[in-house]
């Protein structure tokens, strides 16, 4: 049985993935240019499964380095995470943001054909359900964008479309996350991203942990029960056991798929700012804001498709992530 490459393997969503797929057995391999990732965390997916894996610090977008990879290690499947995803910063750099995301993938695609690899699972997003499409969001929906980050994610889930119309061995999993938060339980992996955090769990993290003074909610005057923005927020444990289903499907069934990895339950900040406080002890202050350009009021998955097809389910709580999002900010 072959290896699996995991791009981006060192950053959230990709470590905690590279954890669940060595416990399933599966032999890793990461290539990632730790452009938003440490090297240190190599040494806690080995600490925390117990197995050794190899890390190539290479940039998807270097040819040599990518084939480096696919002639030292026989290459079965991707896991593609590598990718830039400020969705802020993507409107001011859009280049930077098409060059990377696209250019990466497109170089990706291209160096597994030059060595007969034929499965791919990518990290896509809810946000290809843009501002047209109404909760609970199904697959089959059209998809949009309304920024360069999510056009990237929109774009490359029809190139994956368009590879596997070209050859019918091909096999495409697009996963679209909602929003995933938490830390896996050890507390030794989790998210913590380089300054100040764009999105609301990191925040409320580091105000529980005093770095920050307040919490700033980004409007109260939404559709939403309590005026708040509602989302579905999962567990990244939860997310990650998501890929590993998605890479068992996508060696019976050749094709493209879309699929939503969601809880199917859409809570709001000030649900989430609750649970924080329930789980860590501590209180969480608030003021309310202007409402953030570009954010809509609700977003929430149909959850069916993945259950029908994988098998799978979100089990844990958002009480479970926000523990154990404190357990990493603490640990
Ligand atoms: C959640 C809610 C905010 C921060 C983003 C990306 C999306 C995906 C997941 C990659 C919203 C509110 C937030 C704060 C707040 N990433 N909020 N104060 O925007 O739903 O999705 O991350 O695929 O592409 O857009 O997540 O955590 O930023 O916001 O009130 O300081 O919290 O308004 O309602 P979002 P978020």
């Amino acid at each position: 049985m072959g290896k699996i490459l995991v791009t981006g393997g060192m950053g959230f969503i990709g470590s905690h993935t590279c954890v669940v797929l060595l416990e399933k057995g599966h032999d890793i391999v990461i290539a990632d240019n730790l452009s938003n990732s440490k090297i240190e965390t190599a040494e806690k997916i080995e600490t925390i499964t117990g197995k050794k894996i190899r890390v190539y610090i290479t940039d998807i977008n270097d040819a040599e380095g990518m084939r480096t990879i696919f002639r030292e290690n026989e290459i079965e499947a991707a896991v593609h995470f590598a990718g830039y995803k400020a969705v802020g910063e993507s409107v001011e750099k859009p280049l930077d943001y098409y060059s990377n995301n696209i250019g990466g993938t497109l170089m990706l695609l291209k160096v597994m054909q030059e060595f007969g690899c034929k499965k791919i699972v990518f990290s896509s997003s809810a946000t290809v359900y843009g501002i047209v499409n109404k909760p609970p969001y199904t697959e089959d929906m059209p998809t949009s964008a309304t920024n360069p980050y999510g056009y990237t994610k929109v774009m490359i889930e029809q190139i994956l479309r368009d590879v596997c119309v070209s050859d019918s061995g091909f096999s495409a999993v697009a996963l679209r996350y909602f929003n995933p938060i938490g830390a896996h339980r050890s507390g030794l992996i989790g998210e913590n991203p380089n300054g100040i955090p764009n999105n609301l769990v990191p925040y409320i993290a580091r105000v529980a942990g005093g770095t920050l003074e307040c919490l700033g909610v980004f409007g109260d005057d939404y559709d939403t029960p309590d005026g708040t923005g509602v989302r579905d927020y999962i567990h990244v444990t939860d997310l990650s056991v998501g890929h590993a289903c998605a890479l068992d499907y996508s060696s019976r069934h050749k094709g493209f798929k879309a699929v939503n990895l969601g809880t199917g339950n859409g809570l709001s900040v000030l649900d989430v700012i609750k649970a924080y406080e329930r789980t860590c002890g501590k209180p969480i202050p608030y003021t309310v804001k202007e409402r953030r350009a570009g954010d809509i009021a609700s977003s929430y998955a149909d959850a069916s498709l993945a259950k029908k097809i994988f098998g799978w389910t979100a089990d844990l709580t958002v009480d479970d992530m926000c523990r154990d999002s404190w357990n990493f900010t603490v640990t």
